[in-house]
């Protein structure tokens, strides 16, 4: 049974807090946060407000804000305990060397009260010792997931290729969405292009599942495209993604 203590009360603990306690061989034994408000979330495990009263565990998997990691390993009360965090673009180094450190960052986006399923996702394992890495991969396998060893230099490239994978995409949706509206044209019409064109990569590379105006060079329809909206903003995107397809296909 590995002894787990949570630091942090947001989406990511909340959602490995109940993967978690749903495994046999994971036991969390405590839950911190520097407030008491989210901590009522966690009704069935003891909790504090207090870095001096964190309970024994084999690991403390710290999953606050991003720029509060690195204040908060550095105030923790003990040393030589295997410390990890989630994030995918905060260096290990970034943990205080008083402990042994490690990384457990899922891969996927979390939003509090959506499920998520845990077998399907990915987690980068990092840790500065061999024993260590064995503890981040048994956790990783008690939730079903599949792990992955990655440097914090390669994590930050996956993290900087998820943003144009997630955010990125999700905003030229957000941004076809504007256009339907004020062209008065149903959105859910571009549904199954959008399924279609997530799962051609199961079987294509990028490269090959490109298709569209920019790759064949119709200056025509690009023009017309350019034409037809009204923001400068999109027309500027549009120009940028339109020249970063021109020039991956040599035209
Ligand atoms: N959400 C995702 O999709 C996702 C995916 C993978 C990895 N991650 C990583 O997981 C970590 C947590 O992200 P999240 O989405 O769970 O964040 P979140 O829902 O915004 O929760 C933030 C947590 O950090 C605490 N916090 C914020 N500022 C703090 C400070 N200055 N000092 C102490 N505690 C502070 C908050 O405490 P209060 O309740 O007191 O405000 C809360 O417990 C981040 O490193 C993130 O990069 C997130």
């Amino acid at each position: 049974m590995i002894k787990i203590v949570i630091l942090g009360a947001g989406n990511i603990a909340q959602h490995i807090y109940n993967v978690f306690q749903a495994a046999e061989m994971l036991n969390v034994v405590q839950v911190y946060n520097r407030s008491k408000k989210a901590l009522s979330y966690f009704s069935d495990v003891p909790t504090t407000t207090s870095l001096k009263n964190l309970a024994e565990a084999d690991i403390y998997i710290i999953a606050v804000a991003d720029d509060a990691i690195t204040s908060i390993a550095n105030k923790l009360p003990f040393t030589d305990r295997l410390v990890a965090h989630t994030s995918g673009s905060v260096h290990m180094h970034e943990l205080h060397k008083k402990n042994r450190r490690g990384v457990f960052y899922p891969l996927q986006t979390f939003t509090k009260g959506v499920h998520v399923d845990f077998s399907g996702i990915p987690i980068c394992l990092e840790s500065g010792e061999k024993a260590d890495f064995k503890t981040l991969k048994s956790i990783a396998d008690a939730i079903g997931s599949n792990s992955y060893k990655i440097s914090s230099e390669q994590r930050r490239a996956l993290h900087v290729s998820a943003v144009f994978v997630n955010n990125f995409s999700n905003h030229l949706y957000r941004i076809a969405h504007e256009i339907c509206e004020t062209n008065n044209v149903p959105f859910e019409i571009l549904s199954p292009l959008i399924q279609e064109t997530a799962d051609k990569i199961n079987t294509l590379t990028p490269y090959m599942a490109q298709t569209g105006p920019a790759k064949r060079g119709d200056q025509k329809t690009i023009d017309s495209h350019l034409e037809k909206l009204d923001k400068d903003i999109h027309k500027e995107i549009y120009t940028l993604l339109t020249q970063s397809i021109a020039k991956t296909y040599g035209r």
